[in-house]
């Protein structure tokens, strides 16, 4: 029950993006510079809202836009009614809904949907991952300097030691190849499909990384903070990689490469 409700909440707000996509809708802008939320996102919320209800009344909400709903429940659903907002506003189809289900701390099922460019991902824990309902494996790449990576940067920006540009230009002076696709639970699962062998950000939200991180791990791929620690969606930095090039990976973001 609990991985058909998440399956048909994923569905939910993936059919509202699609109604609203390259359509008419109000933008209205959050803390920071540029960061939007649309009336398609508190559609999309909605709709993934009424569908958990219905089955699970009781259970602990974390939502982007309605922030916590907090419930006395063993269950914590974990969700982003649409990542990649400013994509969705422009149009451009790297977007999805990102809904996770945490049990008693721990993360035990995860979808990722992007209807515009039908990728369905998903996992449960210890039982793998997929997308559209086939098991995906993370690359085999095993060099940094050969690998293609993909990060993001925060709306509000402040330039720190070893922060976003930096970590950026390390990677870009040294020819790297280094994407940034606006949409953070898809560049998890780009990592879970092989397609990314590695990923980093220093600024994310838990309803950005829940589902996708899990899908990583459960595709064979490795997440943690930026020391290597166990991966927690309530802290803001995040390595994700085909596990192969994760330390070295971690080396190159934390400046501790030869020169
Ligand atoms: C954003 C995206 C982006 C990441 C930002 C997030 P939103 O989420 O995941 O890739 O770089 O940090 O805030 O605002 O589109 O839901
Ligand atoms: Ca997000
Ligand atoms: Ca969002």
């Amino acid at each position: 029950m609990l991985k058909s409700t998440l399956i048909k909440a994923a569905e939910a707000g993936a059919k509202v993006m699609e109604e609203y996509f390259r359509g008419e809708f109000k933008i209205s802008y959050k803390e920071g510079i540029n960061n939007l939320v649309t009336e398609a996102d508190h559609a999309s919320e909605k709709a993934i809202f009424e569908v958990i209800r219905k089955e699970f009344p009781d259970h602990f909400l974390l939502s982007e836009e309605a922030g916590e709903i907090v419930m006395d429940s063993s269950h914590k659903w974990i969700i982003d009614p649409i990542d990649g907002t400013v994509n969705f506003a422009h149009g451009i189809p790297i977007c999805c809904v990102s809904i996770a289900i945490e049990r008693d701390g721990e993360m035990i099922l995860g979808a990722v949907y992007n209807p515009f460019i039908n990728e369905f991902y998903f996992a449960q824990k210890g039982y793998g991952a997929t997308l559209n309902d086939k098991i995906i494996q993370v690359s085999d790449q095993t060099k940094v300097i050969s690998s293609c990576l993909v990060t993001g940067f925060p709306y509000s920006y402040r330039d720190l030691p070893n922060g976003p540009l930096e970590v950026f230009s390390r990677f870009i002076r040294k020819g790297v190849a280094v994407r940034r696709l606006g949409s953070a639970a898809m560049d998890l699962c780009w990592v879970a499909a092989g397609r990314f062998d590695g990923f980093y950000e220093h600024k994310l939200q838990a309803w950005d990384s829940a589902a996708g991180f899990l899908i990583a791990e459960e595709a064979g791929g490795r997440v943690s903070d930026f020391k290597g620690e166990k991966y927690s969606p309530y802290q803001p930095h995040i390595v994700a990689s085909n596990g192969k090039i994760h330390e070295e990976l971690l080396n190159w973001v934390n400046d501790k490469i030869p020169a």
